[in-house]
């Protein structure tokens, strides 16, 4: 600790601190323009200066010292810091009482008040540039930006999109997108992290635009001519009063305005922020305070919530009838589905009925499922998506380090040394993840190896970028592990103090040789050299997968060779190391986590040990069954056997994201009883006998846990939507009308009941995840979490890993003659998923209408195809008509699919073949026979989507370009405009 006195006062503090964070923490004012505490010191509005012996320094980019002496209201630093926002009000016009932006946080009016400037010595001047509305999420008004920077760092260094800039050296600066693009032509990935740290209203969402404000839906003319009133007014009045009217009408809003906490219902990064509403309007999102997140969102998380006020909300419950859904009373539709449920169990058995529970929904939604089906029916018969992409990776950590979950936080991710990427578009399935890697890269590096079928983004960014042949990372990943072990390179140390069965796994590495590995995976055997290299020189390795890895026959066996490669290296038990499945829904994570899993109560416990069950069976007062039920990929094997009868699924559109898709269909028109619950009219809803109306995130309370295996609270933003109901409380309903005597007054009573049945669980409390707090488990009784898993060992009895050998198997549905192109598919940015919510939202629909099918330049030229060309894929299972892009980020004979379709979904083609343990089906194992088709349509990427934007990459917003302009000076040297024509 060091001592240091401002204004007088003397505190002893950390060395490191930067000097403008100190004297916030320590409640003092001195005014900050441009310095946001997640973007660091910008450096651009001089705002900051205070005296230190004598000198004027820049608080936010002054650490602190021993003995400094920091006058922050000297005449010298009030003087400079007046002189400098002087220089800032010469660029933006305060018009407080009709600005949507005045809502008690925009800077410029708490500087103005702070510094109690009554006039502008430097008089504001319009600069010659038209507002820019081409994005359909936020404009840019050019004449109210004061030039700080901050968009530029956070698009530059955050999100590191690099789309940003300001041209300092011209006479008129402004921001720049693309180097002088319109947004909308630009690079923009609509992120939002711009316009959600401008200090001002020169960037803002469009959804605040003539809403947040009692005056600002005036009309233009109207609102000029208020401006101009102000204007007027101001050389008399000064500003002082000016901003007292301006108060009294920012006070109303404080009462209009709500400020709701939730969480992301995209991605499994669980991103949380609070959502500013007028009535059912959402104003803006607002990222600040998320553990996860900060300031960050991708585009769905900022903009992608019009699917909640959409007109073709499910808001009555339908009951089929003569072929025919007809509308019904919740009394109707859900005494119907208590008797037929009720029915078929007495007739069939507790096991011909299934429940599929949702990776979109609240943990205590799936809690109360798998109790519905444990409990009340009495049958294991439960499971969730999971199975569609993550069980592998889980299977993979259960096998090897105990828990399945991620080994530690994002926050590691960041301070690895070494990134590997493997099966993961990242920066478009895991955006804000994948910021965090891009900065740590392009910041402080971090090196990046990236292995993948597609060059994607991260791929280009790779410090090494590996194109292995499909399905052969087992193999490479086998061989590296070999090497290093076979060469002294891998972490004796580690291995002897913390890993159990080193022999009987390098046994099993035998055939896995560099050599055998070049061959197999087509991957030059120095590039694998270079790659165990790297690995084993790096100090800390994480390393990320996701669904390019687990949605194989061999998932689960190339995770635990994801996990296996780590061990070896020590990469476990540190900061900066571990093992990171990128879990793909908002709560994929907490739904198998609470139970909704055919082999495994809440918390991961056994559904065939004894005592389990008797701590269950105690809670609930019931008996509980003991076998294992059946499996997302069995039930439909089930169904199609006649086995099982009815199948109560809600928040999943299984008819779609299920593997080949026209075999799901067909079973499920063959179940005798299936209710369907959704917040559309979902294509699984086509197959219902009853569709219940439920409520989305923003209108349910709960709890998520995100990848880290963070647990965070949703609030209510929105009431549900009058004849929607909260999942939690419709599945409490078709439980008590089937005899359960559930009393659920709130989500919070659910998770005191989990938390005392589940140890992984047992302290977490709502009190604990009050706000933006968040728990990452296991959680211990007293509320400790973990947020770096294994400090003190693993999770097996003698707290030791265990090496877990493996053999290759032969990818299935492999190209042949007739079936001649492999297919890849995946997420895209934009869209969640089948889109069943990102396709209504307008903006997201403007930028990326419709799926595609990527094809690259070598076979597009082969075939005559160009983008827009129509194409029939066909493959063993199916066919989809969809239209061309053709791109470099396939090569070859290798196409991909976004699976954001309705009408056409890659699913048609994909096959039954599943990861021979969790049963995962190995979507990324398809091969097709490709037609093209005579019609040719437009791009099916419009010109204004981002990927045809050219970014301008720089090392953020180079304030060093501003300070060599001519007409630049040192505030408190003389005043100086910044802006000379
Ligand atoms: S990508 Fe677009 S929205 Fe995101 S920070 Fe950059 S300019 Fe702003
Ligand atoms: S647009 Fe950018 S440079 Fe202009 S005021 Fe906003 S954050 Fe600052
Ligand atoms: S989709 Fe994922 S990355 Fe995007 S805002 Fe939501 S949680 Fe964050
Ligand atoms: S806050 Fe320090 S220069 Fe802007």
């Amino acid at each position: 600790m060091v001592k240091v006195a401002i204004d007088g006062v003397v505190q002893e503090v950390r060395p490191d601190e930067l000097l403008i964070d100190l004297i916030n923490r320590a409640g003092g004012s001195v005014p900050h323009v441009c310095y946001h505490p997640q973007l660091g010191p910008v450096q651009t509005c001089d705002t900051c200066m205070v005296e230190i012996d004598g000198r004027l320094i820049r608080a936010c980019a002054t650490a602190v010292a021993d003995g400094m002496k920091i006058s922050t209201k000297s005449a010298k630093a009030t003087a400079a810091q007046v002189e400098a926002f002087d220089r800032i009000l010469s660029n933006h016009m305060l018009y407080c009482t009709v600005c949507d932006n005045n809502n008690g946080n925009c800077t410029v009016h708490n500087t103005t008040k702070l510094l109690a400037i009554e006039h502008q010595r430097i008089p504001f001047r319009s600069k010659p540039y038209e507002v820019d509305n081409t994005n359909p999420f936020y404009r840019y008004d050019p004449d109210q930006c004061i030039l700080c920077g901050r968009c530029v760092e956070a698009c530059q260094n955050v999100e590191v999109n690099e789309t940003l800039s300001i041209n300092w050296e011209d006479p008129n600066p402004r921001v720049l997108w693309d180097g002088g693009s319109t947004i909308g032509e630009s690079s923009c990935v609509s992120c939002g992290h711009c316009v959600t740290v401008c200090p001002c209203n020169a960037l803002m969402e469009k959804t605040m635009l003539g809403h947040a404000g009692f005056l600002t839906s005036l009309k233009k003319s109207a609102l000029s001519g208020m401006i101009e009133i102000v204007k007027g007014v101001e050389p008399e009045t000064g500003y002082g009063s000016i901003l007292q009217v301006s108060e009294a009408e920012e006070a109303m809003r404080e009462h209009r305005t709500r400020k709701t906490k939730t969480v992301c219902t995209y991605c499994g990064v669980g991103c949380s922020f609070d959502v500013w509403t007028k009535d059912r309007h959402i104003l803006k999102v607002a990222p600040e305070h998320g553990p996860a997140n900060g300031i960050s969102t991708c585009v769905k998380g900022k903009f992608g919530w019009g699917h909640i006020n959409s007109e073709d909300r499910l808001t009555t419950p339908l009951i089929r009838e003569g072929g025919k859904f007809r509308q019904a009373s919740w009394d109707e539709a859900l005494g119907l589905v208590a008797r037929r449920l009720s029915a078929i169990k007495a007739n069939a058995g507790p096991d011909s009925l299934a429940f599929i529970s949702s990776s979109k929904c609240t943990n205590e939604e799936s809690y109360l499922m798998q109790k519905l089906a444990r409990a009340v029916i009495g049958t294991n018969n439960v499971d969730n998506c999971s199975r569609y992409c993550q069980s592998p990776a889980t299977m993979g950590l259960f096998r090897t380090v105990g828990y399945g979950g991620d080994s530690g936080s994002i926050s590691d991710m960041e301070k690895a040394d070494l990134v590997l990427i493997i099966g993961s578009n990242t920066a478009e399935s895991h955006p804000v993840i994948a910021t965090r890697v891009k900065s740590s890269h392009k910041l402080d590096g971090q090196k990046l190896i990236v292995s993948d079928l597609r060059e994607h983004e991260m791929a280009r960014r790779a410090d090494l970028f590996l194109h292995p042949n499909p399905g052969t990372d087992l193999f490479w990943l086998s061989a590296i592990s070999r090497y290093l072990l076979d060469n002294g390179i891998a972490h004796s140390k580690f291995l002897d103090q913390w890993v159990n069965g080193l022999a009987e796994y390098r046994k099993s590495l035998e055939p896995f040789t560099m050599e055998a590995a070049a061959r197999i995976s087509g991957v030059p055997e120095e590039t694998l050299k270079t790659v165990a290299r790297m690995i084993s020189e790096a100090k800390a390795v994480c390393i990320l997968w996701a669904m390019g890895v687990t949605q194989h026959i061999q998932g689960s066996d190339t995770s635990t060779a994801i996990s296996n490669l780590l061990l070896i290296t020590g990469n476990y038990m540190r900061p900066g190391t571990g093992s990171y499945p990128l879990r793909g829904h908002n709560n994929v994570q907490g739904a198998s986590d609470h139970g909704a899993m055919p082999n495994m109560l809440p918390g991961y416990q056994s559904v065939d040990d004894a005592e389990v069950r008797q701590r269950f069976a105690t809670g609930w007062n019931v008996k509980l069954p003991s076998t294992k039920g059946l499996d997302n990929h069995e039930m439909v094997e089930a169904i199609h056997q006649g086995q099982l009868k009815a199948m109560y699924l809600f928040g999943e559109e299984m008819s779609l994201v299920d593997s080949n898709a026209n075999f799901v269909g067909d079973g499920l028109s063959k179940l005798g009883f299936f209710v369907v619950q959704d917040i559309f009219f979902s294509a699984t809803c086509h197959f219902a006998d009853v569709v219940l109306p439920a409520s989305p995130s923003l209108e349910k309370k709960g709890t998520f846990t995100s990848t880290e295996r963070r647990i965070q609270r949703l609030y209510e933003v929105f009431e549900p939507l009058e004849g929607s109901r909260p999942d939690w409380r419709i599945i409490q309903d078709i439980a008590n009308r089937l005899g359960a005597k559930w009393q659920y007054r709130h989500p919070s009573e659910i998770y005191r009941e989990v938390a005392s049945l589940t140890p992984l669980f047992a302290g977490v409390t709502y009190e604990r995840l009050e706000g933006f707090k968040s728990l990452q488990w296991p959680v211990a009784a007293d509320g400790t979490d973990q947020p770096l898993l294994y400090t003190k060992g693993f999770a097996f009895p003698d707290g030791k890993a265990r090496l877990f050998p493996l053999n290759l198997s032969e990818p299935t549905d492999q190209p042949n003659a007739e079936f001649d192109l492999h297919l890849n598919n995946g997420r895209l940015l934009e869209h969640f998923h089948e889109g069943n919510m990102t396709y209504r939202i307008e903006g997201i629909r403007e930028k990326t209408p419709d799926t595609f099918v990527e094809v690259s330049p070598e076979l597009a030229k082969q075939r005559g195809i160009q983008s827009g060309t129509w194409v029939q894929l066909t493959s063993r299972y199916g066919q989809v008509r969809v239209r061309a892009l053709v791109t470099d980020r396939v090569q070859g004979k290798q196409l991909y699919m976004p699976m954001n379709s309705v009408e056409s979904p890659v699913n048609r083609l994909t096959s039954s073949y599943t990861d021979a343990v969790t049963h995962t089906p190995a979507y990324k194992e398809a091969s097709v026979h490709l037609r093209v088709l005579p019609e040719v349509g437009e791009s099916p990427l419009p010109r204004i989507n981002h990927r045809f934007g050219h970014p301008t990459p720089q090392h953020g917003v180079e304030v060093e370009r501003k300070w060599k302009r001519a007409d630049y000076r040192v505030p408190g040297n003389g005043l100086v405009q910044i802006q000379t024509n």
